[in-house]
């Protein structure tokens, strides 16, 4: 009798926590919880498998990611060193005059997307594609490239990720060092450097014994870069348009703040003037199926790299009266060169214009919790914008909004 009257009270137990959590969950639509979440930079994704987190991306319907072609960005970039070497002279190019050109990568985070992307498409022009976006040689194979004119075999001589003493990751310092250590070992076989961002490619310039004249290529177009390529050290870089970028994550939360729904939270101001007459002037590509808003990128060479000097910004985004909304912004990393020279200067250009009262925190670029610790008072907050330290931690600041 008395176990009967346990497993009866143990029963009623369960179905009372059961019901606490359905309660929970109900909670969950209301408060924090439904307000506009955009995710940029760091797309919710498996670091090793690069596949989009949709569970992430579908936590309301106000969820969305804002950042750039990251696939299309990796075929400009191999498209601009094959561009160059077709114009260059082997005899030059070819700095050991052993018939192969070499080069070295800098890979950056391997766990992130744009860095996965970047290396397919380095290695998919250069024919050293094996399949895999890993470092080392043992990852590639011998490609071969059209070279003013002659056909020369092309090897990858060595790539790393670049992650620094400290755990982060595109670490410019640690290019630099990686740069002295290829010099010293592997000498003139090096003729060309390839950087997945500008920052790496900077650092590598910083290496004491840089093979001088060799061509050199980085990712991002920051202020030095651009001031790298029009000074003759940089030989080219991809701009993933960060105006566009900046623009878009604020332009998405005002559009949802402002009520709109569907479509046009997604068009409005980015494909269309929205209702204060605002539009990028950039073109964006919205993909349905990853709730993702895209940027395009270009080559940036000593052809056009005065167009990319910095301060210029997009003339068809004006001061608004919109209601002024307020947004908490997080950056993984305050050391990241392209999120503090290029990226946040950006977004606090426009946030005024928006009328986008917006509190930017930024972590460590280490630590998850470097960035969660100060994911705090998000009740005073109208919408969030989220970037990362790891890729597949979207969960840990959506589970902070259901409380
Ligand atoms: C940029 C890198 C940057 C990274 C941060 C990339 O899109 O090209 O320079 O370090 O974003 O997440």
């Amino acid at each position: 009798m008395k176990k009967t009257i346990l497993a009866v009270f143990l029963m009623a137990l369960v179905c009372v926590s059961a019901f606490a959590q359905g309660g929970s969950e109900a909670a969950a639509l209301v408060g924090n919880a439904s307000k506009p979440v955009v995710f940029f930079n760091r797309q919710p994704s498996d670091p090793t498998t690069g596949v989009i987190d949709m569970e992430v991306m579908n936590w309301n319907d106000k969820t969305f990611y804002v950042g750039f072609d990251a696939a299309g960005g990796g075929a400009v970039q191999g498209q601009l060193v094959v561009d160059y070497l077709a114009s260059a002279d082997p005899a030059v190019l070819d700095r050991n005059g052993d018939g192969v050109i070499g080069y070295v990568l800098c890979i950056g985070d391997v766990g992130h997307n744009d860095s996965k992307a970047r290396t397919q498409g380095v290695r998919e022009a250069l024919g050293t594609w094996t399949g895999s976006t890993d470092p080392g040689v043992e990852n590639t194979q011998q490609g071969s490239a059209n070279v003013g004119g002659t056909t020369m075999p092309v090897v990858e001589l060595d790539s790393r990720a670049m992650t620094g003493t400290d755990g982060t990751t595109w670490n410019a310092n640690a290019a630099t060092d990686a740069m002295g250590g290829w010099a010293t070992r592997l000498g003139d076989q090096i003729d060309m450097v390839i950087s997945n961002n500008d920052g790496m490619a900077m650092g590598c310039l910083q290496a004491s014994n840089y093979p001088a004249g060799v061509p050199i290529f980085g990712y991002d177009a920051n202020a030095d870069a651009i001031e790298a390529i029009g000074a003759g050290t940089l030989t080219g870089t991809v701009s993933q348009n960060v105006d566009a970028q900046a623009t878009a994550t604020l332009q998405v939360i005002r559009n949802l703040l402002d009520g709109l729904t569907g479509e046009a939270a997604v068009t409005a101001g980015i494909t269309e003037p929205d209702q204060y007459g605002n539009k990028i002037s950039a073109d964006m590509t919205y993909i349905a199926d990853t709730k993702a808003l895209l940027a395009q990128n270009t080559g940036v060479t000593i052809d056009n790299w005065t167009q990319y000097t910095a301060g210029s910004r997009d003339q068809g985004i004006k001061q608004t009266d919109a209601e002024t909304k307020r947004v908490l912004l997080t950056i993984y990393n305050s050391g990241d060169n392209f999120l503090s020279s290029s990226y946040i200067p950006a977004l606090q250009y426009y946030a005024p214009l928006l009328n986008i009262d917006l509190t930017i925190v930024q972590g460590d670029g280490q630590n998850e919790s470097s960035c969660l610790d100060r994911f705090t008072n998000l009740n005073s907050f109208d919408a969030y914008a989220i970037n990362m330290v790891r890729t597949n931690s979207g969960r840990d600041y959506l589970d902070r909004l259901q409380y």
